[in-house]
């Protein structure tokens, strides 16, 4: 039997950098050009090299949004015409009226070309000619702060690749306690510290939420607490990831198709895992943690009901209407465990809500603070790093809408309206004593049509993530 020796593994590109363009050597390199039509082409020269030309439009007319789609069509028309290995003018793609440096540039093209290389291959037979991935990018430049981008930017798509691997595998295998696993994997070579709760000291905790939405399941529930110090006595920023391995619905069981893609509402653990991964090899200058309450939501005979009240760690108790809306329950834990950090700032990351989805389409992350300023802040970064936020309002008039009639706070709105609002109202009321912003990325859980991404997990909010960190 012929042994399989193509791994089954993404690899990362390769890159390498050239002083001139002549020093670009190899026939099976293919040099890419911008031109400012709008269609692009590959074509063959007389030497048998291949050329991708890549239709940018006018040259003035480049956005920000732009450069990260084009990005994404390079490696995208590479794979399809089966090039391997790639070479790119530096100076081609600058456009000086974006006011953005050098190493800026190279960073979302790194970021870009990372992301769109990228398949989620682990469960499939290598075809027999091998994965069509993008092995080398060769980038002319002289310029050391192109590289130094360059670098940055590949260590930054690697940290959303990854975080789309841990999003995408299945359910059956991302238990809580496999998830912990990888937690505790990632951090083995870097300065994070990992705390990994189990069952037991999450009834010590008193997080009766964690325990209330995991009780159905045959998946023990983990806390997983990851702390990284990179700037001594100051304050912390928390991340929160919401951690649910699957979503059934529990007892209020979802429809077949809804539960399709349910093993990826860990996304935000996914995120936050990353990213703190990503901050230690990045070597930032800041005080991480990140909280993700990790459980699988399933209907059995043991399973929490409709009806239950759940007292959670903060002494609250919540009033289940709807099993299926599990994620605020965990989360409202996670808020509370947060506190004894005296964070300079909380940011839960959850794929909180349909509702969220129906508000904004899969285009953008909802985002909710108190904080206009860091409302403000959030928009910009996003905008920047290309994983899209907009805010909707967190107001206190909808405290109403999830006032509970036997306990203290219901987990759905009174309405079907203002789903992602009410989903957020709800973390609020645990939330109240630190800084906070909420981000439902419900809408971005799967990437889309269009955006030249492959299938399955878009990898956000990683790029906001490690973006509002360093600005913070
Ligand atoms: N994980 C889902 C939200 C979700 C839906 C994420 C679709 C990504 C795609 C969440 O736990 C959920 O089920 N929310 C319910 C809440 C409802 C019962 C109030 C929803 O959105 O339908
Ligand atoms: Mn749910
Ligand atoms: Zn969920």
């Amino acid at each position: 039997m012929k042994r399989n020796v193509v791994s089954r593994k993404y690899r990362k590109i390769k890159f390498s950098f050239v002083a001139d363009i002549k020093d670009v050597k190899g026939r099976d390199v293919a040099a890419v050009s911008i031109s400012s039509k709008k269609d692009s082409e590959v074509i063959i020269l007389s030497t048998g090299q291949k050329s991708i030309i890549l239709g940018a439009g006018k040259r003035n007319e480049m956005t920000g949004r732009k450069l990260v789609m084009i990005s994404r069509q390079i490696i995208s028309l590479a794979k399809q015409h089966k090039i391997k290995k790639l070479a790119i003018n530096f100076p081609d793609v600058v456009f000086p009226h974006l006011k953005m440096k050098g190493s800026e540039i190279a960073e979302v093209l790194a970021v870009n070309f990372e992301m769109a290389n990228f398949e989620f291959i682990e469960y499939k037979t290598p075809p027999e000619q091998g994965w069509g991935f993008i092995e080398e990018v060769t980038i002319v430049s002289d310029d050391r702060s192109v590289k130094k981008g360059c670098g940055k930017g590949q260590a930054i798509g690697e940290g959303v690749n990854e975080s789309r691997v841990l999003a995408n595998t299945p359910g059956g295998v991302m238990t809580p306690g496999k998830l912990a696993l990888k937690a505790k994997a990632a951090a083995k070579k870097t300065s994070v510290k990992v705390k990994i709760l189990g069952r037991k000291e999450i009834n010590k905790l008193k997080m009766g939420g964690m325990l209330g939405v995991s009780s159905g399941s045959k998946e023990e529930p983990r806390f997983i607490i990851l702390e990284y110090s990179g700037a001594g006595k100051e304050k912390p920023v928390v991340l929160i990831g919401k951690g649910v391995t699957f979503d059934s619905g529990g007892l209020s069981l979802k429809p077949a198709d809804s539960m399709q893609g349910m093993h990826t509402d860990m996304s935000g653990g996914a995120a936050v895992l990353s990213t703190i991964i990503m901050a230690a090899k990045l070597k930032l200058k800041k005080n991480i943690v990140g909280l993700i309450p990790a459980v699988e939501n399933m209907p059995s005979g043991t399973s929490y009901r409709p009806g239950d009240i759940l007292t959670t760690m903060s002494g609250k108790t919540i009033e289940v209407l709807n099993t299926d809306a599990e994620g605020r329950i965990i989360l409202a834990d996670a808020l509370t465990y947060a506190k004894r950090y005296n964070p300079k700032l909380v940011v839960d990351i959850a794929t909180l809500t349909g509702a969220a989805m129906i508000a904004l389409g899969q285009r953008a992350s909802a985002v909710f603070t108190r904080d206009d300023k860091l409302e403000k802040l959030v928009r910009d970064l996003g905008e920047e790093s290309g994983d899209y936020v907009w805010p909707l309002p967190l107001w206190d008039e909808y405290e109403e809408d999830i006032k509970g009639t036997f306990g203290d706070i219901a987990n759905t709105g009174k309405s079907r309206y203002g789903g992602a609002i009410t989903a957020a109202i709800f973390l609020y009321q645990f939330a109240k004593e630190y800084p906070w912003v909420h981000i439902d990325i419900a809408p971005r859980m799967t990437a889309v049509e269009g955006e030249l991404l492959a299938k399955g997990s878009s990898g956000a909010p990683v790029r906001l993530l490690i973006k509002m960190l360093e600005n913070i």
